[in-house]
């Protein structure tokens, strides 16, 4: 047993890593493509858990995850993340944030052009000032086990879209972060390789405090987790 993390104050086992309250965000507000895409949730979830959720195309499950990275902020209610409430906090606090807590798997991977497979995974590493050897030390392992340890010197557009969205997840794993967000992380990949990375994603889960939000339409990936979400039309549904 690890006592010193039994009085870290972020260890508390029964302490919710995100508390939502009235979550409301219209999109383009004001504009003629204005969307209410969260139309009011409530939701809190405990610290280690795995969470799926779940939806129709458009729901609003994207614009959740956002509002959960810490990359855009409530129009009305409230998001606290890890302590820092999103709608309140400055933008250095919100990259700190990111930087240091938060992995985020991207529907759109949004891996960098001009950097190549081991270069993207270090990237939040480098963020969040972890030395360069130990940031590729990391990425290189992360690399390998996602299956990539012979295309760490690909750029994205050199890689498959399997093997972007495999890329995407190891990025967002090198900081070990509190939070994992991932937004169809297995939505291009096959049965074998979406058994890795969900092997992968559930490790980090597993291992004490990591909290795992997967967004999915897959009813094999929601049927590991230990709560499903389910979103219709911005609202959560029992
Ligand atoms: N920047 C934007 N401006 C205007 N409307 C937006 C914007 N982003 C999203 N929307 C709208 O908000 C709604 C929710 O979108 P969101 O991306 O959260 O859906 P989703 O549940 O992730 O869908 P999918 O399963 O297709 O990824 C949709 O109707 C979408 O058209
Ligand atoms: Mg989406």
């Amino acid at each position: 047993m690890n006592f010193d993390r039994l009085s870290a104050p972020d260890a508390a086992p029964n302490e919710n890593v995100v508390a939502i309250r009235n979550l409301v965000k219209v999109h383009a507000a004001g504009s003629a493509t204005q969307v209410r895409a969260l139309a009011g949730i409530s939701l809190d979830i405990a610290r280690g858990a795995h969470v799926a959720v779940v939806g129709e195309s458009g729901s609003g499950k994207t614009t959740l995850m956002h509002l959960l990275g810490a990359l855009d902020r409530p129009t009305s209610g409230s998001v606290v993340v890890d302590g820092v409430d999103i709608g309140r906090a400055s933008r250095a606090e919100l990259k700190a944030l990111r930087a240091a807590r938060i992995g985020f798997v991207f529907q759109g991977f949004n891996l960098i052009a001009s950097l190549d497979a081991l270069e993207n995974v270090m990237l939040p590493a480098r963020y969040a000032r972890v030395p360069a050897d130990r940031a590729r030390e990391r990425a290189r392992r992360l690399l390998a086990d996602v299956g990539l340890a012979d295309r760490m010197h690909h750029r994205p557009a050199q890689l498959s879209g399997g093997q972007q969205q495999r890329v995407a997840i190891a990025r967002a794993l090198v900081n070990e972060p509190a939070l994992v967000l991932a937004d169809e992380p297995t939505g291009e990949l096959d049965r074998r390789s979406s058994e890795t990375v969900l092997g992968l994603l559930e490790g980090i889960q597993r291992a004490d405090g990591h909290t795992l939000v997967v967004v999915t339409h897959s009813e094999a990936v929601w049927k590991r987790a230990q709560r499903v979400i389910r979103i219709a039309d911005g609202m959560l549904v029992a």
